[in-house]
């Protein structure tokens, strides 16, 4: 079985052993086969003879509520074992302790990308990103980075971060892994009842309603927003709610009032406690 390093010091010297290129998957564990698609980039990155390392670390300053951090799903030995299978050479698997002093008292904070959509609904949260993937980065010093575009706005940022600080790995995007009716594969779907994950197609499909407005040629994003909100909410269970709905500049993140650039429709929804999150490109 692949052997877990939780301690900073030995998984540097474990690194210097192994040759380039590297590549490292931050991952909060949990994993399913959207994990494991970044997984595979990366080896498909560093080649055969290159080191594929994951991080698997639930990460407790990203967490804006409690009960969403104690609830998070932590499977270590089955993610593990699917490690393993993927021919991961080095897992990170850091407790608290180990990457946050007591009293530390550093936060990387974005102030443009971060004022709408997550930025806004979960404040904090991505200053808790920015600075776990920035430590996440120092500690293994890989030359590529992969994350999923299903965190859509967490990818723009971790961009921008790497672009505004000078931080020398190429991050690399991968495309939105997704169950057959069409619900982005989440660590937290594990948590939905069996009645609610029937129901959560109803995010992808309201989505695609409305992008669907686009052959129109229409510009007005309330329209698009209309109709998303109507199939998120028509005949939804009663422990369904929105979270947000919003429309933005594909590159800004800052809500529009036209759509004549390439924009992205996203929405937060909960059932019951369980919040996920989805979005869709639209182009008019
Ligand atoms: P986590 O939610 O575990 O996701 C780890 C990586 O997997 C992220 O890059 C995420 O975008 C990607 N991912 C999740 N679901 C996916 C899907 N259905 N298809 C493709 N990629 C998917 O995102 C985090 O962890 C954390 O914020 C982290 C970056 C590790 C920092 O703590």
């Amino acid at each position: 079985m692949i052997k877990a390093i939780s301690d900073v010091n030995t998984v540097k010297d474990l690194i210097r052993e192994h040759p380039g290129p590297l590549a490292i998957v931050p991952t909060m564990g949990a994993l399913h086969e959207g994990h494991l698609a970044l997984l595979r980039k990366a080896r498909q990155l560093v080649g055969p003879t290159g080191t594929v390392v994951i991080s698997i670390f639930v990460n407790p300053i990203q967490f804006d509520r409690v009960s969403d951090l104690t609830n998070y799903p932590q499977p270590l030995k089955e993610d593990l074992k699917l490690c393993e299978a993927e021919g991961v050479d080095i897992a990170f698997t850091p407790e608290k302790e180990a990457l946050y002093h007591p009293d530390h008292s550093v936060l990387l904070t974005e102030s443009l990308l971060t004022r709408h959509l997550c930025g806004s609904s979960r404040p904090g949260h991505f200053d808790g990103v920015l600075t776990i993937v920035l430590k996440l980065f120092n500690v293994i010093q890989p030359d590529f980075a992969i994350f999923g575009n299903k965190d859509f706005q967490q990818l723009a940022l971790i961009r921008r971060m790497v672009r505004d600080l000078n931080v020398p790995v190429e991050i690399v995007g991968h495309a939105t892994v997704r169950e057959e009716g069409g619900l982005a594969l989440s660590s937290r779907n594990s948590r939905l009842t069996r009645e609610q994950r029937q129901d959560a197609p109803r995010i992808r499909r309201a989505l695609m309603a409305a992008r669907d407005l686009a052959v129109t040629g229409e510009q007005d994003p309330s329209v698009y927003l209309n109709a998303a909100r109507t199939h998120l909410l028509g005949n939804a269970p009663e422990d369904f709610s929105i979270d947000y709905l919003q429309f933005v500049d594909a590159e800004t993140l800052q809500p529009i009032t036209r759509v004549t650039k390439p924009a992205v429709l996203a929405t937060a929804c909960f059932y019951g406690e369980v919040r996920l999150i989805d979005h869709i490109g639209i182009r008019s």
